[in-house]
């Protein structure tokens, strides 16, 4: 079958019903680590699949268990681990080392990490310098960076020299300051521009592409193009996959989140919750009780 005929096979499939549930990306039965050609395959039967960021080992271990095949160490990080305004602060020393953490909290999942800003900007050579980095010190098995056309000559270098890479077009968080926070790809001009980056990045040997902030008619014409899965984030339901930044996720995010994330949970009400509790067991004296206490 075409990977076009499984693709809208798929669309017909209901949701989270895999053709053959022991080699599914999501629910199979394989235990050993999730490999490129795994991620493939899948697109390939026309499965979608699940991708989700993390940044430390305990919540990697949790997402892990719970069968997320694919876990980015995103440099939203920086918003949402590190405390900075945007991704853009992000430092290498930063994304490896929570990259480790990832990498040894998990079992399974294909770790991918982020190249941050100004790791790649300066040309091939500094982007396989620090590529490198992540797969042989984190122990990583891809890596992600942002751009189409321009990053081509950076994705060719990495693939050749043995490095998967995620690429990312759309909105570009690390290019923030020049581009804003908006949907991106709108307008006959703009649509042609993002197809040519989904092709270049392809050409270059990217094994998937993310799609963030596109219009989902358009992302939906990028997926019909490509060969490679593409993972959405806010580009509507028609990708191969879809990624969505956890703390987003899980509501621990405080404040405004985007209106393409969903929450699963509101893990901010909880941790509150238990913190005050807490906070009142001690000052009542109800903490610690008998259980708690050695003589
Ligand atoms: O850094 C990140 O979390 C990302 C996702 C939004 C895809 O790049």
């Amino acid at each position: 079958m075409s990977l076009q005929a499984a693709r809208n096979q798929s669309a017909t499939t209901p949701a989270g019903t895999p053709t053959d549930s022991s080699k599914a990306l999501y629910g199979g039965k394989s235990t050993r680590r999730v490999s490129i050609h795994d991620i493939a395959a899948a697109t390939e039967r026309g499965e979608k699949w699940p991708m989700l960021t993390a940044y430390d080992a305990m919540t990697a271990s949790v997402f892990d268990e719970a069968g997320i095949p694919v876990m980015l160490v995103g440099d939203s990080m920086g918003n949402c681990h590190l405390g900075y305004e945007t991704t853009v602060p992000v430092t290498m020393d930063e994304i490896a080392i929570l990259s480790a953490a990832v990498v040894r909290g998990t079992r399974r999942a294909l770790i991918v990490a982020d190249l941050p800003f100004g790791a790649y900007q300066e040309g091939p050579v500094q982007a396989l310098r620090n590529a490198t980095r992540l797969v042989k010190e984190s122990g990583v098995g891809a890596v992600k960076l942002e751009g189409g056309e321009r990053s081509h000559e950076q994705i060719k270098l990495l693939v050749d020299a043995g490095i998967p890479v995620m690429a990312h077009i759309g909105l570009t968080p690390q290019s923030v300051n020049a581009m804003g926070y908006r949907v991106q790809g709108r307008g006959e001009e703009a649509a042609q521009q993002m197809l040519r980056d989904a092709k270049a990045v392809q050409d270059a040997g990217a094994f998937a592409v993310v799609l963030e902030l596109v219009p989902a008619e358009l992302a939906a014409e990028v997926t019909r193009t490509l060969h490679i899965p593409t993972v959405g984030i806010g580009a509507g339901p028609d990708t191969d996959a879809q990624v969505l930044v956890y703390t987003d996720m899980v509501g621990l995010t405080g404040g405004k989140v985007p209106r393409f994330t969903k929450q699963y949970a509101n893990l901010r009400q909880v941790l509150g919750d238990a913190a005050k509790e807490f906070a009142e067991e001690v000052v009542g004296g109800a903490f610690p009780a008998a259980e708690h206490t050695f003589h």
